[in-house]
């Protein structure tokens, strides 16, 4: 069979009678559906009491859908156990940091650490691969829903303390990393040590961050083997979990990606307009890196009312394309949803689906309908067998980790509202404004294809990621690192020789003390900022800007060191958006980095294979010109220049 886009959703047919199911599959063909993932809740239907299982629903469901060519992701049901599990296993519910016994009442109450739960997670598993395992629907397992379920309490401890031996090897080498003299917390004997919960004050920054690592470990974990049994019963099948991008901050990201065949994501953007599609390139342009660059999945996202906040936000049916064209221009095998059918009730009612409450004659089904069509004419952009190869090529990546992640929710920094995320964001935001395609990296990853790195609030580096940066710099490359960069080791240990000393010989600066504000800042290129600011000594780098007025009138505040062949820069402070972008695009543009279109006229470059695609997004609420040479991929018409693209329109153009 030609490859195609994957086209569909989360399908639960446990909440509807067979008449629903027929009448579900009839709509799913006027869509043009053509892959659903079953079973994500289904644990209380497939097992109603301990051992015993149901799964002739199951059955018939899948021969359904096969025999009207809907493929099907299966999921293991393991996000939500059943009420009977969590009465039997009172030890495996989730205890929160503050004490607190979630009761079963919603999803996730579920502690990872606790045997039983891990034990009957892997029992449903085997079931579900012993009798699916080859079934002709199957495309995809679906380990599980958005692992990010973080508990505490006595199971808890139990395995934090054994991970700690594991790592330490000894209390004597634990106390000395941990620094525990202060505030006298020197251990004795392992069965002191407890998960970092409700405390009195502030909490050890290190422990935190090695509970952080263990936490994220135990949920990986928990996938593995999940995943061995599914590929032990089924042959060729690939296995995937899906992420919540982009702020769930439980898990290594990367660390699950290198275990998963497949990488997937859920997003959910929550801005209207231009800013919305800035979220859905970040989550693209993560996923896609996350992925090492090769095709992934939009496993979720919401159709026209996407859950938020104080109010949904209403989506148009053009938004929703845009966006699903967003995805699949990163690599995304295709546009699937949560969820095929609205429920009747139960906690989400509300939430938006492919076939709304109120039924097939609405513009809501009328917009799965042209979507779905849409992407049926696009299936150049199916990877198929061509899933090996690189989807991108970007010149520019972010630092993205999550001991960054974790260092920056630490207490006791010197500012309380240090938001990693938010300035990733921010500096990913300006980018894509700019019209740059960028990519995310680990600071462990080879680093050397790119020609400029940007480091974000990147607080804790090993003296190995430093040096990287060194030797990344010294060949030639171009970095920018923000303020309070590279202040700890990876341990939470201030680095010797003033703070961001894990570079300081690249970035050449000493950063004397660091002095948050509460008023704006002035530069003196007329740069506005906010939050932060540093006192810098020159050890190399020169000004290329300073600051104007205040504590720091005169001081350095942007720096830039010629270091080997390449050039380190720092930002000291935290830039407003607009400065940020300028700043940036001129860093970009010394290095010979120009975007292409920008300010919500996106233009996206995607291979498959040996094709080459351009895709062109307007976002805006006005025509844009953008240069394309090229077939469009569905009118066949040729363009060759400067091509006028209506507000809110697109083009996906074979170059
Ligand atoms: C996702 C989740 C779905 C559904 C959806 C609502 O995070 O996987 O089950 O809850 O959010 O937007």
């Amino acid at each position: 069979m030609a490859p195609e886009l994957l086209y569909g959703g989360d399908y639960n047919p446990e909440q509807f009678s067979r008449e629903v199911w027929v009448e579900d599959v009839r709509l799913m063909k006027v869509a043009r559906v053509n892959t659903v993932t079953v079973g994500v809740f289904s644990w209380s239907s497939l097992e109603p009491s301990e051992g015993v299982f149901t799964f002739g629903w199951l059955d018939d469901v899948l021969d359904l859908l096969h025999e009207n060519g809907i493929g099907v992701i299966l999921a293991t049901p393991t996000a939500s156990p059943p009420p009977w599990f969590s009465l039997a296993h009172p030890e495996a519910l989730p205890i929160t940091a503050d004490g607190v016994r979630l009761l079963h009442g919603s999803r996730d109450t579920y502690n990872p650490a606790a045997e039983a739960y891990r034990h009957a997670a892997r029992r449903i598993a085997t079931e579900l691969g012993r009798r699916y395992g080859t079934h002709p629907s199957l495309r995809m397992w679906h380990v599980h829903n958005e692992y990010g379920t973080v508990s505490f309490g006595p199971v808890v401890d139990a395995e934090f303390r054994l991970w700690l031996e594991r790592k330490y090897g000894s209390l004597s080498a634990l106390n000395e990393v941990w620094n525990t003299t202060f505030w006298s917390q020197r251990y004795g004997e392992w069965a002191e040590i407890f998960a970092p919960q409700a405390t009195q004050y502030l909490g050890n920054p290190a422990q935190l961050l090695d509970f952080r690592r263990f936490a994220a470990e135990l949920l990986l974990a928990a996938f593995n083997e999940q995943s061995e049994i599914l590929k032990s019963l089924s042959t060729g099948i690939p296995v995937t979990t899906n992420f919540m991008l982009p702020s769930w901050l439980h898990y290594d990201q990367w660390a699950f990606a290198a275990a998963e065949d497949m990488v997937s994501i859920d997003d959910y953007p929550s801005e209207p307009g231009v800013e919305g599609h800035a979220q859905a390139a970040f989550s693209g342009d993560l996923a896609r890196s996350l992925a090492g660059n090769r095709p992934w999945l939009l496993m979720e996202q919401a159709t026209n009312l996407v859950y938020r906040r104080d109010a949904m936000l209403v989506r148009s049916t053009q938004e929703m394309v845009r966006s699903s064209l967003q995805y699949i221009a990163r690599g995304s095998l295709g546009a699937l949803f949560f969820q095929w059918r609205a429920p009747r009730t139960g906690a989400e009612l509300f939430h938006s689906s492919m076939v709304p409450h109120s039924g097939e004659d609405t513009d809501q089904f009328r917009g799965t309908v042209h979507l779905g069509a849409l992407l049926a004419e696009l299936s150049e952009l199916a990877p198929g067998s061509r899933q090996a190869e690189p989807v991108a090529e970007n010149r520019v990546a972010i630092l993205w980790y999550p001991e960054a992640w974790w260092a920056a929710e630490a207490r006791g920094l010197p500012r309380a509202d240090l938001n990693y995320l938010s300035l990733v964001r921010q500096v990913h935001r300006a980018l894509w404004l700019a019209g740059v395609g960028v990519d995310f990296v680990h600071p462990d990853h080879e680093l050397s294809g790119y020609d400029v790195l940007l480091l974000p609030l990147a607080i804790p580096l090993s003296t190995a990621q430093a040096e990287a940066f060194e030797d990344y710099v010294g060949a030639g490359g171009v970095l920018v690192a923000w303020y309070f960069s590279g202040t700890t080791d990876d341990n939470f240990s201030v680095a010797p020789g003033g703070y961001g000393g894990q570079l300081a010989r690249v970035l050449g600066i000493r950063v004397q003390m660091v002095h948050p504000v509460d008023n704006a800042l002035e530069l003196s290129d007329g740069s506005t900022a906010t939050r932060w600011s540093e006192h810098l000594d020159l050890r190399g780098a020169e000004a290329v800007g300073h600051y104007r007025g205040g504590a720091l009138d005169g001081q350095p505040a942007v720096t830039r060191h010629q270091f080997g062949g390449g050039v380190a820069h720092y930002l000291s402070t935290h830039l407003d958006d607009d400065a940020l972008r300028r700043n940036l695009v001129s860093i970009l543009d010394q290095a010979g980095i120009q975007g292409l279109a920008g300010d919500g006229l996106e233009v996206i470059e995607r291979r498959v294979g040996d094709g080459h695609f351009t895709i062109v997004l307007n976002h805006t609420d006005a025509p844009g010109v953008v240069t394309v040479r090229g077939d469009d991929l569905i009118t066949g018409q040729s363009y060759a220049g400067p091509t006028e693209i209506a507000a809110g329109a697109y083009l996906i153009v074979r170059t």
